[in-house]
């Protein structure tokens, strides 16, 4: 909250001034959604109801997103990846191959628009091709950056596992699809998070879906957002063995460091996307060496956590578990943020359309700090 204003403001100034703000928007109800439930006390995550883990169990990447798109559950929905339009092509290998794979979704999707009829308002159809084109998209950059050509989408393939056949080149066996299908599962979609909310802010000026997409990329880049896997990945090397792992937690700690993939904004329970993918992490066929350490260094960092925090419960985060899965599965830790912004588009393309069907421009008030009204000098 801010002071209240001086008592020579305006009635108008000083009533905008007097109405509660708050930082970074906490604690602020911004919009409706039926998409999804974060219940942070108990740990519970539900998409339009249902629990996070029965879809991983049960669900493919294709039925949730066809699940938030449109609220059927429809467990045989499929998507393969889809074609990238040669414009987007020629931009892709325009850009340096230095390029960070966010940026190159980014201007990938910005160029898909412009080869696209995107009328508003949005639709499933739209929804669908953005979620199609993006997988292609990122594997033809990751293959051009290698000096490799694309590889064509295979229609025969839904879309996680066409997504991995256009990385590498060749079909994934089936325990490896599976497993990067159930990251894309938790990583669809997670209520008003910031790109989350980028996405609806451009949409509800009816600007097109490929935009709005384009603008969540670019806030889910910053690293406040954009997840800490690949420093997961880091930690856990400097961790080095399970001996040595008190010590070094304990020092980073001393050292005010974070423990990466503990503690959360909304959860105060462990994370159910962590359980779910601890689960899927154990079943992998090509299991990370590190993954038995990251298992044991968990109950160390909780155990030391507890300790130092006992007034505010810090609990493993998806991103703990999603470091393992992503290794497993062959992709390097530089391609990991543009992974997880792939799984989110079922997500950003949800509430597009939400936003769109009970649509009211966001433009919020904003408190003025500034002088009071004066005259130019002479
Ligand atoms: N390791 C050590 N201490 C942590 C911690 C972590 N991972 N997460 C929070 N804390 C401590 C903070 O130091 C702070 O202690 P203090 O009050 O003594 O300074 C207290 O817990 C509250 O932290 P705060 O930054 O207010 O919590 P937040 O809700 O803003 O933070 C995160 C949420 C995710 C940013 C934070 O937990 C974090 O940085 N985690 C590590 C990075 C990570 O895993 N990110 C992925 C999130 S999905």
């Amino acid at each position: 909250m801010t002071d209240s204003p001086p008592e020579d403001k305006p009635a108008a100034e000083a009533d905008q001034a007097s109405r509660p703000y708050s930082p970074g928007l906490e604690g602020v109800i911004a919009g409706e959604t039926s998409l999804s439930y974060i219940d942070g006390a108990q740990g519970r995550l539900l998409y339009r109801g249902f629990r996070i883990g029965d879809l991983v169990a049960h669900g493919t990447y294709p039925a949730v997103a066809n699940l938030l798109w449109t609220g059927e559950w429809d467990p045989g929905h499929r998507l393969p990846t889809g074609p990238v339009p040669e414009p987007v092509l020629t931009t892709l290998r325009a850009i340096p191959a230095t390029t960070k794979p966010m940026d190159a979704l980014r201007t990938a999707i910005s160029a898909w628009g412009t080869t696209q009829d995107l009328p508003w308002p949005p639709t499933v159809e739209q929804a669908r091709a953005l979620t199609a084109f993006s997988p292609s998209a990122l594997a033809a950059f990751a293959r051009l950056r290698a000096g490799q050509e694309p590889v064509t989408p295979d229609p025969s393939l839904n879309l996680v596992e066409g997504f991995l056949y256009q990385l590498t080149g060749t079909r994934p066996d089936a325990a490896t699809a599976r497993a990067l299908d159930a990251y894309f599962i938790v990583g669809a979609e997670h209520g008003f998070n910031a790109s989350t909310f980028t996405a609806r802010v451009i949409t509800s000026t009816r600007s097109d879906i490929a935009s709005a997409v384009t603008g969540a990329i670019g806030t889910m880049k910053g690293p406040l957002h954009g997840g800490a896997p690949s420093e997961v990945v880091d930690q856990l090397a400097k961790v080095g063995s399970r001996e040595h792992a008190e010590e070094w937690l304990r020092d980073a700690l001393a050292r005010g460091e974070r423990l990466m993939g503990f503690g959360h904004r909304v959860y105060r329970a462990y994370d159910p996307r962590a359980a779910a993918l601890r689960t899927v992490a154990e079943g992998m066929e090509h299991k990370p060496d590190w993954l038995a350490l990251a298992i044991e260094v968990e109950d160390v960092a909780l155990r030391i956590l507890a300790e130092k925090h006992p007034e505010r419960p810090l609990k493993t985060n998806v991103e703990y578990y999603a470091a393992p899965v992503l290794m497993g599965v062959g992709l390097s830790p530089d391609l990991f943020p543009a992974t997880f912004s792939l799984a989110r588009h079922a997500g950003w393309t949800a509430h597009v359309l939400e936003q769109a069907s009970a649509n009211r421009l966001i433009r919020p008030d904003v408190n003025y700090v500034g002088p009071a009204e004066r005259d130019l000098p002479s």
